[in-house]
């Protein structure tokens, strides 16, 4: 008995304690935000490796988290289980850590999202056809067979990614992060200074990047120039651009949720490496190629006519994109970003 009262004294010292300590927390409104910022990295897209599956379907998995990790060196163009990608770039260059790394094109959620009607093939596209597309278009590739071992193992690797992640409507870091947009123009002039003053140490001046000692694939992949992505990769759209960069670069500034550029800086230096006069890109492989076959549904800052809309090619890769937002909500449209 007299255990127990012992103990039931101890817990109401503990709370009186965890009260104490609340309110001295609370005090400082530094302390406040600190709190916040907690809770918000509580909410941030995580997946529990330690669920790793065992056997077969384990393998796979653990598969297609090597492919993402290392693509040039199994699947490259001297790879050693195929030659599939047509550049040394890896999945998780872009996918950041496998595709589980918040705001930098997060995968977690991807196989509960498709099969997906996709505007810029005016279709409904698998998953499998999804991955392919980024084998061809920023991996320069051509497409992985359906029922092979390594198109199995990536849906594989991004299933279990789905499974053990508990993701809700407010799981932050499943998208990239947002830029406010600006009434002028980004500017692709601003944007060579500020690159030279934050991007060219890594990625080079040339944009070719570093490669690694052994050849196999990149320290620092190249961000434009004939081996880094395509013109319809989405990576060569200004503002979708821009959203990756303020979540992941500079590389050694940047943490998860904590951008180091402006938005206006993200926009301007994703206007100076996607801009095609400056710079090279490799040519799609087809001409047949036939992106947003419905004009109504091209993403506002996709920089090839015809647009339903009376904006000039100029205007939608650079902006100003306000006005173009507000004709297509004048029609009732929600444009797509
Ligand atoms: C140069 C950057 C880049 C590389 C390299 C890249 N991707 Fe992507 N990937 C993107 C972008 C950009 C999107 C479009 C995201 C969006 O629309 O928000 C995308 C979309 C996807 C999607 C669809 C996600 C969804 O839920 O809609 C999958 C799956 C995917 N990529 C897999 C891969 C795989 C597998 C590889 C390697 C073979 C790869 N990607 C290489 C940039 C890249
Ligand atoms: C300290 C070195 C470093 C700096 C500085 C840096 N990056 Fe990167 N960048 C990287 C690395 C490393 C990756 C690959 C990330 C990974 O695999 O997780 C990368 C990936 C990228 C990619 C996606 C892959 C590709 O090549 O298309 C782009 C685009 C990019 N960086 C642009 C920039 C821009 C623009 C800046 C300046 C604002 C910048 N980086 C600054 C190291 C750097």
């Amino acid at each position: 008995m007299k255990k127990k009262y012992q103990y039931i004294t101890f817990l109401l010292l503990l709370f009186a304690l965890a009260n104490v300590a609340q309110l001295v927390s609370c005090s400082g409104s530094k302390a406040e935000e600190a709190d916040k910022a907690d809770s918000a990295a509580e909410s941030l897209v995580s997946v529990d490796t330690g669920k790793m599956p065992g056997g077969k379907y384990g393998d796979a998995v653990r598969y297609g988290r090597e492919l993402m990790l290392h693509t040039a060196y199994y699947i490259g163009p001297e790879g050693i289980n195929g030659h599939y990608t047509g550049n040394k770039m890896n999945c998780t260059n872009c996918h950041r850590d496998a595709g589980t790394r918040p705001y930098a094109f997060n995968l977690v959620r991807s196989f509960r999202d498709y099969p997906q009607y996709r505007a810029r093939e005016g279709r409904i596209l698998s998953l499998a056809e999804r991955i392919n597309n980024c084998v061809m278009r920023p991996n320069l590739g051509r497409p992985l067979p359906l029922d092979g071992k390594e198109m199995i193992s990536i849906m594989a690797y991004l299933k279990f990614l789905s499974d053990s992640s508990n993701v809700s409507k407010t799981t932050k870091g499943l998208k990239n992060m947002e830029v406010e947009l600006p009434n002028v123009a980004a500017s692709s002039d601003r944007g060579e200074v500020l690159y030279a003053q934050n991007c060219e140490r890594c990625h080079a001046k040339n944009g070719e990047g570093k490669m690694r000692f052994d050849n196999v694939t990149y320290e620092y992949p190249p961000v434009w120039g004939l081996l880094a992505y395509r013109p319809g990769s989405s990576m060569h759209r200004v503002v979708k651009l821009a959203q990756w960069l303020k979540g992941n670069m500079p590389y050694d500034k940047t943490a998860e949720g904590k951008p180091f550029l402006t938005d206006a800086e993200a926009l301007d230096i994703a206007a100076f490496v996607n801009d095609d006069k400056k710079h090279k890109r490799p040519l799609p492989k087809t001409t047949k190629e036939v992106d947003y076959p419905h004009y109504e549904e091209k993403a506002i800052d996709y920089d090839k006519g015809p647009f339903k809309d009376p904006f000039s090619e100029q205007q939608h890769k650079y902006g100003p994109y306000k006005p173009i937002i507000d004709y297509w909500e004048g029609q009732g449209i929600k444009p797509a970003i």
